[in-house]
């Protein structure tokens, strides 16, 4: 089996639900990790390695996910969009309405 081209780490994190910051696994993404492991297989996508990951420190818009080497990074992921990040994985184009940058990493929660 060849390496892997592209690598998608995606934060399983679970926390307190009372924490101020919400945890990626309370927002789905257990669920997002599994469809996207059996979209793999459906696919054999051979080239992508789906990996579970902590935090990834943009938890106001989890589930969060990044993809590497593109260092294209995702929020607010569902079991709905995992074709179309499968297609990114495979070569396919970005998925832009799932993207989030720097200013998803600066929103923090509020005041306790
Ligand atoms: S808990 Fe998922 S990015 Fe922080």
């Amino acid at each position: 089996m060849p390496m892997p081209d592209k690598f998608a780490f995606v934060c399983i994190n679970q926390r307190d639900p009372a924490h101020a910051r919400p945890s990626c696994i309370h927002n789905g993404a257990g669920d997002v990790f599994n469809a996207l492991r059996e979209e793999q297989g459906r696919r054999l996508a051979t080239g992508v390695k789906i990996v579970a990951g902590g935090c990834l420190e943009a938890c106001m818009v989890g589930p969060v996910m990044v993809v590497y080497p593109d260092n294209v990074w995702y929020g607010g992921v569902t079991e709905d969009d995992v074709p179309a990040v499968m297609d990114h994985l495979e070569g396919g184009p970005v998925v832009d309405y799932l993207r989030i940058g720097d200013a998803e990493f600066d929103l923090r929660p509020p005041a306790e």
